[in-house]
């Protein structure tokens, strides 16, 4: 048996603007676990892919890329995503922004992509634990997670949620647009053959839209203190 497989991790998986990020890093911290935002090498593949002129669609050329990508990650607990460096320049900006959420949703209906990030995910689990977040932690990447949350939250809340974190950061959206592009963007996800958007069959669904960022992360780690002597 692979010796990492003893290390726990704790996945939490959902669309768009759930609150995956957020409560994730301070799930992570309140545990002193690693924390992996695998939303962000998907986007960061997506900028690594705009700087060397690559189309979304080459599935080879992109694995390829994979493997040469130089990331860093700053984890947070103030609310914000984690910091993100490329072959040492701050990219934090230009990943955050839903034309680059887009782009990663569209290579990462490749199948090539996502084996290639399989190994690089797995690079994350590290003692003492790991709190993963993303779109198949729990039913492709950690299948033996000891506990796998799904987080929901009505289109129209998770929109607006994510309406406020561009504004905050400089982005000037139109709400109504956002919308439509948070709806496509889970479209794509839930619908993709390989890894779609599905909570795993032995998920807990948490649905976040009248609950404060407290609550989740309360929610999370009671459910982990039940299953488990963390
Ligand atoms: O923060 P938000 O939920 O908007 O997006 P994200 O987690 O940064 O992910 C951006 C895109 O990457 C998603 O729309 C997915 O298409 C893709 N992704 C994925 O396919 N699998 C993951 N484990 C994480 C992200």
């Amino acid at each position: 048996m692979n010796p990492s497989n003893k290390i726990p991790v704790l996945t939490i998986d959902g669309p768009a603007g759930s609150g995956k990020g957020t409560v994730g890093q301070i799930v992570a911290a309140c545990l002193g676990w690693h924390y992996l935002d695998s939303g962000a090498l998907y986007r960061v593949l997506a900028v690594a892919m705009q700087q060397v002129g690559c189309r979304p669609t080459d599935g080879a050329r992109l694995a390829g890329l994979v493997e040469s990508l130089d990331i860093r990650f700053e984890t947070r607990t103030d609310g914000e995503p984690a910091h993100v460096r490329l072959a040492g320049v701050d990219v934090t900006a230009a990943v955050r922004s839903e034309a680059c959420g887009r782009l990663a949703s569209e290579i990462a209906a490749q199948p090539a992509v996502r084996a290639a990030l399989l190994l690089k995910q797995r690079a994350f689990r590290r003692p003492p634990g790991l709190v993963a977040d993303g779109r198949d932690m729990g039913t492709t990447v950690f299948p033996d997670a000891v506990v796998k949350i799904f987080l929901t939250a009505s289109p129209e809340i998770r929109a607006e949620r994510r309406y406020k974190q561009l504004k905050q950061k400089g982005f000037d959206d139109n709400l109504e647009k956002l919308t439509g592009e948070i709806r496509e963007r889970d479209r794509r996800d839930a619908e993709r053959a390989a890894s779609p958007l599905t909570p795993a069959a032995d998920a807990d669904t948490l649905d976040t839209s009248r609950m404060t960022i407290a609550e989740v992360v309360e929610s999370i780690l009671a459910r982990l203190r039940s299953r488990s002597a963390y």
